[in-house]
C-alpha cells in the first residue's frame, strides 16, 4: 500500500451482495459440472452455452480497441455499454442492443447484477476502474497497462491479493498467448544458457510529441470531454488526442494520459521477458536518455536498467528495458538485433537466447557450451498452452480457479510498477534505490514524489 493513495473499502458496493454471490455461485456450479448438460430441480438447463452459464459482462471503452473483444463477449450477456463517445459507442449498439447504455463508468459499475467488467478505455483511467471493480468484487479484465503510475500499480494489487481466490483477472498483454512465450521460459529455467545473469527487452516504436495541445473549440456534442479526462489534470479539448491513427494511441505519450512505450508495446515486450524471470519488484533502478526532461511528453528514447534480488532457481540479475532507439549490444557481430522492432534477450553463463514474440535463437558461446548439459523436455512435459487468451479469462470466472490467468492483477501489477519505477528514475535523475515491501525510494526523498501523478478533484481510485 502507498501513503498518498491508501485504498479504502466503499461504503456503497456492491450493491447487493447476496444477489452478486449467489450468481456467482451458480455460476461455478454449472462451470465444474463440466461440459455436459445438468438439469437443477428449478428447471434451469445449464452447460457451456446454457443463457444462466453465462456472465453479466460490462464493455467499459466500447469503441477502438474494445471492438477487438466483441467477438468473445458475444458468448456472455453484455448487459452495460459505457463510452464517453456515442459515435465510438455506436458499434457496440449495434452489436449488443439490449445493453444499457452508460456514459460515466462509476455509474455503470453499479449497473444491477453484474459478475464481470471488461475495460478498453485510455490508459490514465485503468488503475481506477479496475480498482473500482475489485470493490464491487467484479471479475476484471483490463486492457494493458493496468496502471501508469507507482502507487496505481501498488493500489490495484493491494485491492487484488485478497480476492484472488474469487476474482478472474487479466490484463490485455494477448501475446502472451503465444506459444514462444512458453519455450522461452522453459529453455532458461532449464539451463540452456546455463546460469541466467541478464535480460534485456526493447522496442523500436517512436511517436515523438512536442505539448499538450491547445484548445481546439470545444468537444463535439457527442463527446464528453471531462468524462475522458477523468481523474487527470484538464487539458482543454482538443482531436488530436483521440484521431485514430493506425497503430499509436495518440494520448499516450502526455504524462497525464499515458506513459509512451512504457504501457504501449512495452507492456508487451517487456510481457515475454517477464515471464521468464520469475520476478516481483526490483531493488535498484537506473534510466538514462538522450533527451531533456519534457514536463508535458514521456520520453522517446530511453534505457531503464533494474536490479533483482535472487529467486530460488536464479542469482541476482540485471534487466534492462530500451525503447525509441536505444538498443542492447549484439552478441555477435553477424547479429543485428535492429532486424528485431519488439525482441528480447537473455544471457546466461553458457550462451543467450534472442527472440521475438514468435521465435527464438539459441546461441552458445565459450568452449564447454556444448549443450551436453541441457536437457531438452519431452512433449509431455512442456507447459500447457494459453489457449485463447480472452477466453482463459472468461473461463476464470467461473471455473473455481480466478487466479489461474497468464497475466493477472499480481503479475501484471508487478511488471508495471516496475516499468514505472524506470521512469521515476528518468525523471530523478539518478540511481533509485528501493524498498519493494513500503513502496518507497530510500536514497532520495525527493524522487518519491514521481511514484504518483496529480488528479483532479472530486476523483477517487479507492471508490
Ligand atoms: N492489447 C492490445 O494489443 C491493445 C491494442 C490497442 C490498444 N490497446 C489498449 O486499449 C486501450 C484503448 O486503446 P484504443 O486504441 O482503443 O484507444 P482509443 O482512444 O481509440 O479508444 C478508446 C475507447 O474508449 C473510449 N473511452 C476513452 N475514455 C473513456 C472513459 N473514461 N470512459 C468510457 N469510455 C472511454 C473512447 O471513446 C474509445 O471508444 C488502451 O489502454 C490501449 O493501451 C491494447
Amino acid at each position: 500500500m502507498n501513503d498518498n493513495n491508501p485504498p479504502q473499502k466503499s461504503a456503497t458496493v456492491p450493491k447487493n451482495p447476496t444477489a452478486q454471490s449467489s450468481r456467482r455461485d451458480l455460476l461455478k456450479k454449472s462451470a465444474l459440472a463440466g461440459a455436459g448438460l445438468t438439469i437443477l430441480p428449478t428447471g434451469t438447463v445449464f452447460g457451456q452455452n446454457a443463457p444462466s452459464n453465462k456472465l453479466n459482462v460490462a464493455l467499459i471503452g466500447v469503441g477502438g480497441r474494445g471492438q477487438a473483444h466483441y467477438g468473445t463477449l458475444k458468448d456472455e450477456n453484455v448487459v452495460a455499454l459505457c463510452d464517453v463517445d456515442k459515435v465510438k459507442m455506436q458499434p457496440g449498439v449495434d452489436t449488443f442492443p439490449d445493453a444499457k447504455v452508460y456514459l460515466d463508468w462509476r455509474e455503470c459499475l453499479d449497473h444491477d447484477d453484474l459478475d464481470a467488467v471488461l475495460c478498453c478505455t485510455a490508459d490514465h483511467t485503468h488503475a481506477f476502474i479496475a480498482n473500482w471493480a475489485l470493490a464491487r468484487d467484479l471479475h476484471c479484465y483490463m486492457e494493458k497497462p493496468l496502471a501508469i503510475t507507482v502507487n496505481e500499480a501498488r493500489t490495484v494489487r493491494e485491492s487484488y491479493l485478497p480476492k484472488m481466490d474469487k476474482l478472474a483477472t487479466q490484463v490485455g498483454m494477448q501475446r502472451h498467448a503465444s506459444p514462444n512465450f512458453n519455450r522461452l521460459s522453459e529453455m532458461v529455467r532449464d539451463g540452456v544458457i546455463g546460469d541466467l545473469k541478464e535480460a534485456y527487452a526493447w522496442g523500436n516504436r517512436q511517436i515523438p510529441r512536442e505539448g499538450y495541445l491547445p484548445d481546439a473549440g470545444g468537444a463535439p456534442e457527442t463527446m464528453a470531454w471531462d468524462l475522458w479526462l477523468g481523474p487527470s489534470p484538464y487539458h482543454p479539448y482538443n482531436s488530436g488526442y483521440i484521431k485514430d491513427r493506425a497503430g499509436c494511441l495518440e494520448w499516450n505519450m502526455f504524462w497525464d494520459f499515458g506513459i509512451g512505450q512504457m504501457g504501449d508495446m512495452g507492456s508487451h515486450t517487456m510481457d515475454l521477458l517477464w515471464n521468464v524471470i520469475d520476478a516481483e519488484l526490483p531493488t535498484s533502478i537506473e534510466s538514462k536518455t538522450s533527451e531533456e526532461f519534457n514536463p508535458d511528453v514521456t520520453p522517446v528514447e530511453l534505457t531503464s536498467s533494474f536490479i533483482f534480488p535472487a529467486n530460488d532457481w536464479r542469482d541476482k540479475i540485471r534487466v534492462t528495458w530500451f525503447q525509441g532507439g536505444a538498443m542492447p549490444k549484439s552478441p555477435s557481430n553477424w547479429i543485428d538485433l535492429n532486424k528485431i522492432g519488439h525482441g528480447v534477450m537473455f544471457k546466461g553463463t553458457k550462451g543467450f537466447i534472442v527472440a521475438d514474440f514468435g521465435s527464438r535463437l539459441i546461441i552458445p558461446f565459450g568452449d564447454t557450451a556444448d549443450l551436453t548439459y541441457y536437457e531438452s523436455r519431452t512433449e509431455d512435459e512442456l507447459l500447457p498452452d494459453v489457449g485463447n487468451f480472452q477466453k482463459q479469462w472468461t473461463e476464470a470466472c467461473r471455473n473455481g480457479k480466478p487466479s489461474e490467468t497468464a497475466c493477472n492483477f499480481k503479475y501484471s501489477a508487478d511488471m508495471i510498477e516496475t516499468m514505472c519505477l524506470g521512469l521515476a528514475a528518468f525523471r530523478a535523475g539518478g540511481k533509485l534505490e528501493y524498498d519493494p515491501a513500503a513502496g518507497k525510494i530510500t536514497n532520495n526523498e525527493d524522487a518519491n514524489q514521481f511514484l504518483t501523478k496529480p488528479y483532479r478533484d472530486g476523483w477517487t481510485i479507492a471508490g
